[in-house]
């Protein structure tokens, strides 16, 4: 896959012209609590990520690839889905995804992760596809559960996050829940 297309989006690996755009929401607080990024991302920080990835969908086996959400009219970044091929299980799948501020509630993850999903099934033989988020929060449970993850569980205060005890919940779609 070089892109995916979708009603509204496109979907490629990040680029040099994305870089400005995903600086600025990488450094919004709001954004950056439940990631792994803290608002001081920089410039040079995206410009490591987006040189150092692999480019190739789904990528290498360990690997992490952030594919860039662009509006299909103007090509505005408004956010991206992160794709990890976990190392081990055959055709088992990580993802995570992050939208804009000013882009959000607007059904945008929705239709970009759901994109994603369903190539990793359809054209990529995915037997499943996880996904883990903090028990407090909301959006993200009600994001996967909409797209039809499976609430597979929860590991009580397991990571010591941002200075506190977090309690992690997972997700999980195989082939035949589809
Ligand atoms: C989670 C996130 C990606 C959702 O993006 P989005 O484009 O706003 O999501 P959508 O518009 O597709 O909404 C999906 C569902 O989540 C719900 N939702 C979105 N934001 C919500 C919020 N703040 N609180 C409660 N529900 C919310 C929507 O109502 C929708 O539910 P519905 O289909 O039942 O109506 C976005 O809030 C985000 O980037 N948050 C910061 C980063 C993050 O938490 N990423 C996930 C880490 S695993």
């Amino acid at each position: 896959m070089t892109s995916l297309r979708t009603d509204r989006f496109l979907l490629a690996p990040l680029d040099e012209g994305d870089r400005d755009a995903f600086v600025a929401y990488r450094r919004d607080p709001a954004v950056a609590r439940w990631q792994s990024w803290t608002p001081d991302f920089g410039v040079a920080d995206a410009d490591r990520l987006i040189e150092g990835q692999p480019t190739g969908f789904p990528p290498p086996a360990g690997e992490w690839l952030q594919l860039a959400v662009r509006d299909a009219g103007s090509g505005a970044l408004l956010g991206d889905v992160a794709v990890h091929t976990v190392a081990g299980p055959p055709d088992t799948y990580e993802v995570g995804v992050t939208v804009a501020a000013e882009h959000q509630r607007r059904g945008v993850a929705g239709e970009a992760l759901g994109a994603v999903v369903a190539a990793l099934f359809d054209d990529h033989g995915a037997h499943r596809v996880i996904a883990t988020s903090d028990q407090r929060n909301a959006a993200v449970a009600r994001l996967l559960t909409g797209l039809g993850f499976r609430h597979e569980g929860r590991a009580v205060e397991a990571d010591w996050f941002k200075g506190e005890w977090t309690t992690l919940d997972t997700w999980a779609m195989l082939a035949r829940e589809r």
